[in-house]
This record gives structure tokens, C-alpha cells and sequence, in this order.
């Protein structure tokens, strides 16, 4: 398949997997590339730019096709060494970046400097707008299905994406509310050129993960996610459990007075106690409104295969036919 996407990145499937605190480790980025998408390894978790380096010479060693990195830019008082993350992509001959959280404006010139190619993933058009101004080669655009991070406009991704594409010229990939080939075609259709999973490819044999968090996202459906944090302004999307349930309680008492510290028991250091252990219900993570269509746990590339057969079934058959 040929669109923007495949032709920036250099591959055969407009399919990309966003980054995953915990989850994008080198099996899940290498599956994901040698099945034809853009795998992604996510740099924090990684937690020192040294280990960033060897997961980026242990995922070369698992595929020959082009992978991301994702750097996420936290809301943080101790920032992460970016720069020297940076270094290590570019070492390691990474070419293609991920850029979420804020924008990566502070970090562009060391990134184009070293020939990456930057795809910002935002949550409004105004901030895509400021991605492509600042030199981004590419928007993901996360509407407000997504799993993680949608931003506080709460726009659904059946109005960004074709604001974003009459407004950008740079190539959109859709990120979020995507788990299989219907909703694919349906962003291509609305003007993307690409799409972008999270929570599906979550649920893959070649997610390195506890069984438990496959288990659990297969067992619920699509009115098992909440919105937390929005009182910070740092609303995320995550599978509703216990934890969650206390932690929304205590937004509710706690009103506009709430601190992150009234919470951070259910939100820090989650995320390898959730992946690693199994513990999922140990606090909050991120699930998107696509688990309510997420019902097996294929491998990566019984996954695409699937998605890219029924995609040209969809668009040659049903909708061509529509027309007859
Ligand atoms: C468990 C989990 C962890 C995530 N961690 C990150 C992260 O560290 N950085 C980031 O930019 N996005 C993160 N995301 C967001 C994904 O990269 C992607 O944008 C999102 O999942 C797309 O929505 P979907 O889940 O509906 O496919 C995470 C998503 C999930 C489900």
C-alpha cells in the first residue's frame, strides 16, 4: 500500500504503534516493523539514555526494517536528559522519532540536525498547526478516544482528522479509536494518511506484557474507561478498576482544591508493577475507547495481515460496490 506515510518512513504498511510506557520494548517495536508497520521503542521507559542505547541494539538485532523512537515530554519538576536521549537515538542511527506531551520546538534542531525525521502527535489542530510551523515532518493526530493522553478539548478523532487535512500539508497519521481495518479506512477516508494503535497492539502475543493486562482489555468493553486528571489538566484515558474508582472519588472531594500529590499513590510507578507483574490493579493506565472492539490476542502480524486483507476487502468490495 502507498500513501504520505509509507513513502516518509519507508514502509509497506501505513501503520504505526505509538509509544507505550512499560510496553514499547524492542519485541513489540521489532514485531511491528517486520510485519510492514513502524514499530516504536519508548525511550523513558528505558529510564537512562545508556539502557535507551542497548534497546535500540537489541530491537536492530530483531529487524532490518525501520523503526521509531518515542520521546515523551513530561509535565515534570526533574526533567528526563533529553538531549542526551537524543544522542542515543542518533547513535543508535534511529531515523525516525515520536514527539509527544509538549511541543518538541526546544529540541528540533538537534533532531533535524542529525536527519530524523519528527512526527509530533498532538491533540488539537492548533497545536498540529504549530507542529508543522516548527518543522515537524509529520502530525499524529490522538482524538479523544485514544488511550493516554487526549488532551481537554474532547474532540473525537470524525472532526480532527478533516480539519487537520484541510489545514495541514504535512502527512497525518490517525492516532486513537483505531483497532481494526473499518476503522483504518474510515480515517483514511476523513484524510489521514496513516494510522497510529495503541491499546490493539497492547493486546498481542508479542506485547511484552503480563497475560493478566491481555486478559483484562479483552474482558472489557467499550464503557470501561474513565477520564482522570482532569483537574490537572492532564487528562488521561484508563481502564476503569478499583484504584480508579478511589482515585475519582477523590477528585470529586477534593473539587478544584486537588493536588497531584492526592492521587499519586494510584498514578507513580504503576506502570511496571501493571506489565511486568500483572498487578492491573495496582493503579491507572492507559486503555482507549478501542477495547471495546478488541476481543482475541492475535500476534503483530496475524494482526496486520488481517487488518490490510480486510481493508482492500472494504474498499474494493462494500464501498466500491456502493457506487455500482
Ligand atoms: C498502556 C499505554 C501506554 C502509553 N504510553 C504512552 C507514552 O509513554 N507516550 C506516548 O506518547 N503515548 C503513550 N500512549 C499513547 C499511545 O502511543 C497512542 O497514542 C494511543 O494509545 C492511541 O490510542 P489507542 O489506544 O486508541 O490506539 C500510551 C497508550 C497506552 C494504551
Amino acid at each position: 500500500m502507498k500513501t504520505r506515510i509509507t513513502e516518509l518512513f519507508g514502509i509497506r504498511y501505513p501503520i504505526m504503534q505509538g509509544g507505550m510506557h512499560h510496553v514499547g520494548y524492542a519485541e513489540l517495536a521489532s514485531a511491528v516493523s517486520n510485519a510492514g508497520g513502524l514499530g516504536t521503542i519508548t525511550a523513558l521507559t528505558m529510564g537512562t539514555p545508556e539502557n535507551l542505547s542497548k534497546e535500540i541494539r537489541r530491537c536492530r538485532d530483531m529487524t532490518d526494517q525501520p523503526f521509531a523512537v518515542n520521546l515523551t515530554f513530561l509535565p515534570a519538576f526533574a526533567l528526563p536528559p533529553y538531549a542526551e536521549y537524543i544522542s542515543a537515538i542518533r547513535e543508535g542511527g534511529v531515523r525516525i522519532v515520536e514527539t509527544a506531551g509538549r511541543s518538541p520546538e526546544e529540541f528540533m534542531p538537534l533532531l533535524k540536525d542529525a536527519g530524523i525525521k519528527v512526527i509530533h502527535k498532538c491533540t488539537s489542530i492548533r497545536h498540529a498547526i504549530k507542529a508543522q510551523t516548527i518543522g515537524c515532518d509529520a502530525v499524529s493526530v490522538d482524538g479523544f478516544e485514544c488511550g493516554g493522553h487526549p488532551g481537554e478539548d474532547d474532540i473525537p478523532n470524525m472532526i480532527l482528522l478533516p480539519l487537520a487535512a484541510s489545514q495541514l500539508s504535512v502527512p497525518i497519521v490517525a492516532s486513537g479509536g483505531v483497532a481494526d481495518a473499518r476503522g483504518m479506512v474510515a480515517c483514511l477516508a476523513l484524510g489521514a494518511d496513516g494510522v497510529n494503535m495503541g491499546t490493539r497492539f497492547l493486546v498481542t502475543r508479542d506485547a511484552p506484557v503480563h497475560q493478566r493486562v491481555k486478559d483484562a482489555l479483552v474482558a472489557a468493553t467499550e464503557r470501561d474507561t474513565r477520564l482522570i486528571m482532569r483537574p490537572l489538566r492532564n487528562t488521561e484515558r484508563v481502564l476503569h478498576n478499583d484504584s480508579v474508582e478511589r482515585l475519582l472519588q477523590i477528585e470529586k472531594e477534593k473539587g478544584s482544591a486537588l493536588h497531584i500529590s492526592d492521587i499519586i499513590g494510584m498514578v507513580a510507578s504503576v506502570y511496571p508493577r501493571v506489565m511486568q507483574q500483572g498487578e492491573v490493579e495496582a493503579g491507572a493506565w492507559s486503555c482507549g475507547l478501542t477495547v471495546g472492539l478488541i476481543n482475541d490476542i492475535p500476534s503483530v502480524k496475524e494482526l496486520i495481515d488481517r487488518i490490510m486483507a480486510e481493508a482492500e476487502e472494504i474498499v474494493r468490495g462494500r464501498l466500491s460496490g456502493c457506487f455500482s
